[in-house]
C-alpha cells in the first residue's frame, strides 16, 4: 500500500533535521520509481487516495500496523498527521482487513513498530506513548504477537535507525540505537540511512542510494540490495520503509 505525495510535501514536519528545500517534482519522480521497483519485484501496489492537505501523508507506514488480518489504525503522535488515517482506514477495510483503532490518550506511529516474525518491537519515547504501547499489545497479543517495548531517545522513530534482515537479524546505525543488546542478533551498519531496508522477497533488500557502504556490506553477506534514490524524502526524515506498508499477512 502506497500513497502519492501531495502538493504540500515540502512542508512536512521536521523534528531532528534542519529544513532544506524539497524539490516536489523530483520527489514525485522518486516516488514513482519506488513504486515501480516494488512492482518489478512482484509486489502489487494499492494506492491510497492522496491526502492533499497533509504534507507527510506519503509516509503511509505511520498510519497503520497490520498483523494477521487486523489493521490497527494508528493515532499519530504529531497532531498535524492525524487526518492522514481516514483514507488509509477506508482502503484497508476495502481490502478486507478487520479494522481496529488506537484511541486517545494513546499515540502510536507505525514507524515505531518493527515486526520480526510474531514479535513486534515498539519504540517508546518519540511519537509513541505508553498508552499507545498498551493498545498495541491489547490489539495483537490475543492474535499471537509478542510485543516488546524498547526506548527511542535519539531518533524520530524506532525504524529511523534500525530494521531487520530476512533472517531476523536487526541492522542498525549503532550511534543512534539506544540499547542494541535488547535484540537477539544485532549487526551495526556504517550509515544511518543504511539501517532501513524493505524486504522485497528472497535475498532482495530495497535500500536508499544514500547508503552505499551499507549496501556493499550487505551484498558481501549474500543479500541483494536494490537501490532507489529517495533524497527528497530523506530531507523530511523519511526512509524506504516509511513509503509503503506491506500487506502480505492480510492475504495469508
Ligand atoms: N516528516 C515525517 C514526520 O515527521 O513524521
Amino acid at each position: 500500500m502506497i500513497r502519492r505525495p501531495g502538493p504540500r510535501l515540502a512542508e512536512g514536519i521536521l523534528t531532528r533535521k534542519e529544513r532544506s528545500p524539497v524539490d516536489v517534482r523530483l520527489a514525485l519522480h522518486q516516488w514513482e520509481t519506488y513504486a515501480a521497483t516494488l512492482r518489478s519485484h512482484g509486489w502489487e501496489t494499492v494506492e491510497v487516495e492522496r491526502a492533499e492537505e497533509c504534507p507527510d501523508s506519503v509516509f503511509i507506514e505511520d498510519t497503520v500496523v497490520v498483523f494477521r488480518n487486523v489493521a490497527l489504525i494508528t493515532r499519530p503522535g504529531a497532531r498535524a498527521r492525524r487526518a492522514e488515517t481516514v483514507g488509509v482506514e477506508q482502503a484497508v477495510a476495502r481490502l478486507g482487513a478487520s479494522v481496529n483503532w488506537v484511541w486517545e490518550p494513546g499515540t502510536l506511529d507505525g514507524g515505531d513498530v518493527l515486526k520480526i516474525g510474531d514479535t513486534l518491537y515498539v519504540g517508546r519515547g518519540g511519537r509513541t506513548n505508553a498508552a499507545g504501547v498498551q493498545q498495541l499489545r491489547a490489539a495483537f497479543e490475543p492474535l499471537g504477537a509478542r510485543v516488546v517495548a524498547v526506548p527511542v531517545a535519539q531518533v524520530l522513530h524506532l525504524k529511523s535507525a534500525l530494521t531487520a534482515l530476512p533472517d531476523g537479524t536487526v541492522i542498525g546505525y549503532a550511534p543512534l540505537v539506544d540499547q542494541p543488546s535488547l535484540f537477539p542478533r544485532f549487526l551495526p551498519v556504517p550509515e544511518e540511512t543504511g539501517s532501513q531496508v524493505v524486504l522485497l522477497g528472497g535475498n532482495k533488500l530495497l535500500m536508499a542510494a544514500s547508503a552505499p557502504k551499507t549496501a556493499e556490506l550487505l551484498a558481501e553477506l549474500g543479500h541483494e540490495p536494490v537501490i532507489v534514490d529517495i533524497s527528497e524524502f530523506e530531507k523530511l526524515e523519511g526512509g524506504v520503509t516509511c513509503l509503503s506498508v506491506r500487506l502480505r499477512e492480510l492475504y495469508a
